[in-house]
């Protein structure tokens, strides 16, 4: 029997706030034209103050819940990607699962920063493969401005806030040929880049939150070749070539870095989603605010191949590729 983990519901919440490039450049030396031609981005969505990470990915979970047509009492198991927890603990995903009514299973966050939605979505597809679980909610949830230095041009003009959740269930399709469902997650780290990408603060170090310091160029070059060569192998495990993929539903980081992935392995544009235009680089929400809009938009159909791949501080890369 082939159990698989099939994605069932998604949601979204975008905090109210717009902050163009014009408004960015009254607060630092940039410009609008710069943002758009070095990364793609017109617009981010920014917390109002007081509002948490928790609070945005309770709303994109409630969407979720309703888009699958399950009510929380179904869930079994919470995995909540973030690298800006409301606190150092409890994990975010605990104040969720107390926010929707939840009382059984087991909520936990993990953390592998922009990363961090695939990381979530292999260890909930492992619980449901495993039958630990049955029906998980996998969110992505960031409020990157709390850790900006917003003194900086070269990071405070890549990143916003925002919130993507998907319901995961576990299905046996041993009848079908091609079973829908989750087919293939690959996970890869390497922490010797961590100068590369990094907070300057911590509970354990600085006793401080600390600000994202980035060496953008070096990361640029890693991030290309990782999601290529991730993107190479999550088709080489499944007997597939690129021209097997319906839609690319990459990590939303700078317009260029998807472009030079798509080119590398000469995959149509087309078939890529696009969503850092308007939400910038929201990190682990990333990828969940990218297939909200192709769900939605009637892009993804049934039986579509969809592969996921971020990559992130650390460095943390990895891709996962669905039979939807
Ligand atoms: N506005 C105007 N000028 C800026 C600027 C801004 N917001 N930020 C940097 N610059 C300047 C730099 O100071 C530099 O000036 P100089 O030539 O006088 O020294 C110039 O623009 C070029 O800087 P550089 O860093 O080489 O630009 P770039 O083309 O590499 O673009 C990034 C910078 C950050 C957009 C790009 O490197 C990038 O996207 N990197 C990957 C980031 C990423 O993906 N991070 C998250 C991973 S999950």
């Amino acid at each position: 029997m082939t159990r698989r983990s099939v994605v069932t519901g998604c949601g979204r919440y975008l905090p109210e706030r717009i902050v163009t490039n014009d408004e960015l450049a009254k607060r630092v030396d940039t410009s609008d034209e710069w943002i758009q031609q070095r990364t793609g981005i017109c617009e981010r969505r920014i917390a109002a103050d007081g509002e948490k990470t928790s609070d945005l990915a309770i709303n994109a979970a409630q969407k979720a819940l309703s888009s699958a047509g399950i009510s929380a009492d179904d869930v079994d198991l919470i995995v909540l990607a973030t690298a800006t927890p409301d606190e150092t603990f409890p994990a975010t995903a605990t104040r969720v699962q107390a926010a929707l009514g939840m009382t059984k299973g087991a909520a936990f966050d993990i953390q592998a920063v922009c990363t961090g939605f695939i990381y979530a979505l292999n260890i909930a597809d492992n619980f449901i493969r495993l039958g630990q679980a049955n029906t998980a909610l996998v969110i992505g949830a960031e409020t990157f401005s709390r850790i900006l230095d917003w003194e900086d041009r070269s990071t405070c003009v890549l990143f916003g806030d925002g919130a993507g959740a998907i319901v995961l269930q576990g299905t046996d399709n041993s009848d079908s040929a091609a079973p829908r469902g989750i087919l293939s997650n690959h996970l890869h780290s390497d922490g010797r880049h961590h100068d590369c990408l990094y907070v300057d603060g911590g509970p354990s170090s600085t006793q401080t939150v600390g600000h994202l310091r980035m060496e953008g160029p070096e990361v640029f070059k890693h991030a290309v070749n990782n999601m290529a060569s991730v993107l190479g192998e999550a088709l080489a495990a499944n007997d597939m070539t690129a021209e097997d993929i319906d839609w690319l539903v990459p990590h939303q980081a700078n317009k260029r870095i998807l472009d030079s992935t798509a080119r590398k392995l000469k995959l149509s544009r087309e078939k890529v989603v696009i969503t850092i235009d308007r939400h910038a680089n929201t990190s682990a929400a990333s990828i969940p605010l990218a297939l909200y809009e192709a769900i939605t938009d009637g892009r993804i159909q049934e039986d579509d191949i969809v592969v996921m791949e971020a990559m992130g501080g650390g460095f943390t890369w990895g891709a996962s590729l669905i039979r939807w």
